[in-house]
């Protein structure tokens, strides 16, 4: 069977570290409310000179350095983003320019926090259908440009950063590795719980970053809990069976709470909110290499990525290393 088989990866972050104790000086917060309440202990904030392109460009040149792939051979770029560098055109088109891949397919997603999932299973459908041979898959944002800088009950929430997968299509046996199987929702009734208050069909503004944070909690705990089992159930396997879950890293409480409710091991969650705070879509595969790299991910491993995020949408992806 043809699978998409995951052939390396690759991160990037800003050069500006943003310690609690730094936003401390400037808002009414502390290190002690943030790190109770979502586990952050700093975040990474772009500079004028880098932007998410720069971060994707970052992130898929290191992927590609792992994978021992030459970019000119990429035939699929899939970035998702919420914060492109211009409404048009495509962020994913910028990468394939600094990559010299120029023909094959490049464009952007757009799922929010849920992006690289929403990502991941539009490439593995395209690689599987032969429609692409070689894929680039970015997460990329600088969240740092839509929060409201005075709105402390999101601004210490969020980070800057960019994480890519390379996947290849190919024939692989029954247990080999590869994409196994990808399940991904939208609930637009959620709509106004996380959005941004602006948009070029509306306010012709950008707009900052308005959510109801513990409605979204509510919602997370519960739709991450429901798709992880779908996912399982697609496989026949059981929550026993995953050696990593690598999940959307918003807030410490969340990844501690869907463990639970599968009973995960907390050991067998990597976590890495605490380095980089919630990077959007950007959070699974910065999370993703962050664990490949320190060598607790290892070939042949059972991984389970999963995220959730505005509007509402939600999804999950088991992949064999
Ligand atoms: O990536 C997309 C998905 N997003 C998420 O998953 C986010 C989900 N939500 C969360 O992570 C949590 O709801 C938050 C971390 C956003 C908030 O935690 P919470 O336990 O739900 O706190 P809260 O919003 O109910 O606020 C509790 C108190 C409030 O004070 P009062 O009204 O009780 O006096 C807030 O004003 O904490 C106050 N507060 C703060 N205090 C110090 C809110 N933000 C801060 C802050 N520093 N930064």
């Amino acid at each position: 069977m043809i699978r998409s088989v995951f052939k390396g990866s690759g991160s990037a972050l800003p050069r500006r570290l943003v310690t609690n104790a730094d936003l401390a000086q400037e808002l009414d917060t502390s290190d002690e409310w943030i790190v109770e309440r979502t586990g952050i202990n700093q975040r990474y904030i772009a500079d004028e000179s880098e932007t998410t392109s720069s971060l994707a460009i970052g992130a898929a040149r290191r992927a590609l350095d792992a994978a021992g792939i030459d970019g000119k051979t990429i035939d699929l770029i899939v970035l998702a983003t919420a914060t492109p560098d211009q409404t048009f055109p495509a962020t994913a088109t910028k990468v394939q320019a600094a990559l010299g891949a120029n023909g094959g397919i490049a464009f952007d997603v757009a799922a929010v926090c849920s992006g690289f999932l929403y990502g991941l299973g539009v490439a593995d459908s395209m690689l599987r259908t032969g429609m692409a041979k070689r894929a680039l898959v970015i997460g990329a944002e600088t969240f740092s440009r839509i929060l409201d800088w005075e709105d402390r009950g999101t601004c210490v929430l969020f980070g800057d950063g960019a994480g890519a997968f390379v996947l290849q299509a190919e024939e692989v046996e029954q247990d080999g590795p590869g994409i196994l199987a990808t399940r991904l929702h939208a609930d637009g009734d959620h709509n106004q719980l996380l959005y941004v208050d602006g948009g070029p069909s509306t306010t012709q503004t950008v707009g900052k970053l308005r959510m109801k944070g513990r409605e979204v909690f509510r919602h997370a705990v519960v739709n991450l809990a429901s798709v992880l089992e779908e996912v399982l159930d697609d496989v026949g396997l059981s929550p026993a069976d995953i050696d990593w879950v690598v999940p959307h890293q918003a807030n410490e409480r969340i990844l501690d709470a869907t463990a639970r409710k599968l009973d995960l091991p907390p050991e067998r969650v990597i976590k890495t909110v605490g380095l980089h705070a919630n990077t959007s879509a950007a959070s699974v595969p910065l999370a993703f290499d962050h664990g490949l790299r320190d060598g607790r991910i290892k070939p042949g491993d059972l991984v389970m990525l999963e995220a959730m995020g505005g509007g509402f949408t939600w999804g999950a992806s088991l992949m064999r290393v």
